[in-house]
């Protein structure tokens, strides 16, 4: 039996809150709906996911340095509000060689001015902002491209 190459997905704080929190600027479905759809799509595409969420800064570190040690092919991460916080994420990204790819339902760029910055960002390979769930399904296929 052949192992499917393994996309993990990271999702930060307040996210396990999707559906109900802020649906007018996040939507109405839940991460369960997300990781659905995700799984579905990575069977299609030959890879298999390993989608999680914590409202634990260290956890999304200890999962970011995982899967380098697990030889992920890529992590998508949505690290929610310690995206604009966060220098101790942004260095385990820079950290480990398994490419990131930044994840954001809404789009920071067009928020709050506290939301413009991203330590996530200036070490990601590329962002998927702004597409509502859609952006999680988008950031998967190009990470099926690496
Ligand atoms: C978010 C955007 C962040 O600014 C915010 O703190 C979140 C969610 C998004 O997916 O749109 O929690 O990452």
């Amino acid at each position: 039996m052949t192992t499917r190459p393994t996309i993990f997905v990271l999702n930060g704080p307040n996210l396990n809150l999707l559906g109900m929190r802020e649906p007018e600027i996040y939507g109405t479905d839940t991460l369960d709906d997300i990781a659905g759809r995700l799984e579905d799509q990575a069977q299609a595409l030959g890879l298999s996911i390993d989608f999680r969420q914590s409202n634990h800064e260290g956890h999304l570190i200890d999962w970011l340095q995982e899967a380098q040690a697990a030889g992920a092919k890529a992590v998508l991460l949505n690290a929610a509000g310690l995206t604009h916080t966060s220098v101790a994420i942004h260095d385990a990204i820079k950290a480990i060689h398994v490419p990131v790819i930044e994840v954001h339902l809404s789009d920071p760029h067009k928020r709050e001015e506290f939301r413009h910055i991203s330590y996530v960002g200036m070490a990601a390979k590329e962002c998927f902002a702004g597409h509502g769930a859609k952006s999680y399904e988008l950031a998967l296929d190009a990470a099926a491209r690496y």
